[in-house]
C-alpha cells in the first residue's frame, strides 16, 4: 500500500445514479480510499456500481452502516432526502450530501439541528467553491463593495425521470441554479430579499410541470442588487455562471474560467471544472481522516443557507410575492 501508515478510508454510497458514479470514480482515484458499500432503492443500480469498484451492494442504509464505513455519501434525488441522513447521523458517521439537500426546508432544518447536536462532520456537493478561480475572485473583491450581481443557468432538462416534476426536484432554481446562488452568496454575501417570476410554461418534456424559464431579482445585505435567470428549454448546456460588478471591476465566473476587467484591460484565467469535482471529495476525505474540518468549504449548515435562498426564489416565483430570506 502506498503510504503504509495510512489506513484506507472506507466509504458507503446511498444512491447509485449519475452523481454517485462520479463520486465513485473520483474517490477511487484518491490515495487510500476504498468504496466499501453501495445501496440504492434500485438493487440493480447498486449492484452495477458496486461491482465496478469491488464494493458490496447492500439492501439498505442500515446494512451499509453495519459494514463499519468511515463515511457515507447520500446521492439521492431531492425528494428522497431525510431517512438516509437520519440513520447516518444517528450512527455518528461523517456525511457527504449532494445538493439540493432536500426538497423543502423542514427536513433540511431538522437534519441541520441533528448534525449540530451530534457534531457530525458534513460536506455538501457545492464543488464550485473549490475552484481556484473562485478564490481569485474573492481576493479581488476583498477590498471592494459589490454593486451588481447577474447569474444565469441556461441548460437542458437533465435526463433523469424525476427532474421535470416540481414535487420531485423542487424545480430548476432549487435543483440546478442553486450552484449559482451558492456562488453569489460566497462572493457577494447574504441575500435578504427576493422577487421572481416563472414563465408558467414547462419545458417540452413529457409530464413536465416546472417553469421552463425563471427570472429573479435579489437584494444583498451589503447593498448590491442582482438577478438570476434560469432556463431548461435548451437541448444543451448554454452557460452557467455569475457576473459580479464592483466600482471599477467586472468579473465573470464560470466553471471554465474567470474574466477580470478593469479600466486597464481584460485578463482571463482558465479553469478546469474537474479539479473542483476532485477537490470537494479530497477535502471531505482529508477531514474524515484527520478530524480537521477546516478544508471543507460547504458543510451542511452552510448549504442550508443556500437552499433557503433557492427555496425563497422558488416561492417568490410561485406566489408572485416578494420574499424576505
Ligand atoms: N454537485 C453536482 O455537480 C451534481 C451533479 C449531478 C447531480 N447532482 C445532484 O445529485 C442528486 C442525484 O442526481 P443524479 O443525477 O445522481 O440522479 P439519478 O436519478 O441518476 O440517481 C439517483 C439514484 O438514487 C436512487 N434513489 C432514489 N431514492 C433513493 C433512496 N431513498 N435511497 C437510495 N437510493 C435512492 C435512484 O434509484 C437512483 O439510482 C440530485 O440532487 C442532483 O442535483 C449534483
Amino acid at each position: 500500500m502506498a503510504g503504509g501508515w495510512m489506513t484506507a478510508v472506507r466509504i458507503g454510497l446511498v444512491g447509485a445514479g449519475g452523481v454517485a458514479q462520479r463520486h465513485a470514480q473520483v474517490l477511487s482515484g484518491l490515495p487510500e480510499v476504498q468504496l466499501a458499500a453501495v445501496t440504492d432503492v434500485d438493487p440493480a443500480a447498486a449492484e452495477k456500481l458496486a461491482s465496478a469498484y469491488g464494493a458490496r451492494a447492500l439492501p439498505d442504509v442500515t446494512a451499509v452502516l453495519s459494514e463499519g464505513v468511515d463515511a457515507v455519501y447520500v446521492c439521492v434525488p431531492p425528494f428522497a432526502h431525510g431517512p438516509a441522513e437520519r440513520e447516518v447521523i444517528a450512527a455518528g458517521v461523517p456525511l457527504f450530501v449532494e445538493k439540493p439537500i432536500a426538497l423543502d426546508r423542514d427536513i433540511a432544518v431538522a437534519l441541520a439541528a441533528d448534525i449540530a447536536e451530534r457534531k457530525i462532520l458534513t460536506a455538501v456537493g457545492h464543488h464550485w467553491r473549490y475552484l481556484a478561480i473562485v478564490d481569485k475572485a474573492r481576493e479581488l473583491l476583498a477590498d471592494r463593495e459589490v454593486r451588481l450581481v447577474t447569474g444565469a443557468w441556461l441548460d437542458k432538462v437533465p435526463p433523469v425521470g424525476w427532474w421535470p416534476h416540481r414535487d420531485r426536484s423542487g424545480g430548476p432554481v432549487v435543483e440546478q441554479a442553486a450552484h449559482v446562488l451558492d456562488l453569489a452568496r460566497h462572493l457577494a454575501g447574504e441575500v435578504t430579499q427576493v422577487s421572481a417570476m416563472g414563465s408558467g410554461i414547462p419545458p417540452a418534456v413529457e409530464g413536465a410541470d416546472i417553469d421552463g424559464s425563471t427570472v429573479a431579482t435579489l437584494r444583498f445585505a451589503g447593498g448590491a442588487v442582482g438577478t438570476l435567470a434560469a432556463t431548461c428549454v435548451l437541448g444543451w448546456k448554454e452557460r452557467a455562471g455569475l457576473e459580479i460588478y464592483a466600482d471599477g471591476l467586472a468579473l465573470s465566473v464560470t466553471e471554465d474560467g474567470l474574466t477580470i476587467r478593469t479600466k486597464d484591460g481584460v485578463t482571463t484565467v482558465d479553469s478546469d471544472p474537474a479539479s473542483a469535482r476532485v477537490a470537494v471529495d479530497a477535502a471531505f476525505v482529508a477531514a474524515v481522516r484527520s478530524g480537521d474540518r477546516s478544508g471543507i468549504r460547504v458543510p451542511y449548515a452552510e448549504a442550508l443557507r443556500t437552499h433557503t435562498l433557492a427555496l425563497a426564489v422558488a416561492s417568490a416565483a410561485a406566489t408572485g410575492r416578494t420574499v424576505d430570506v
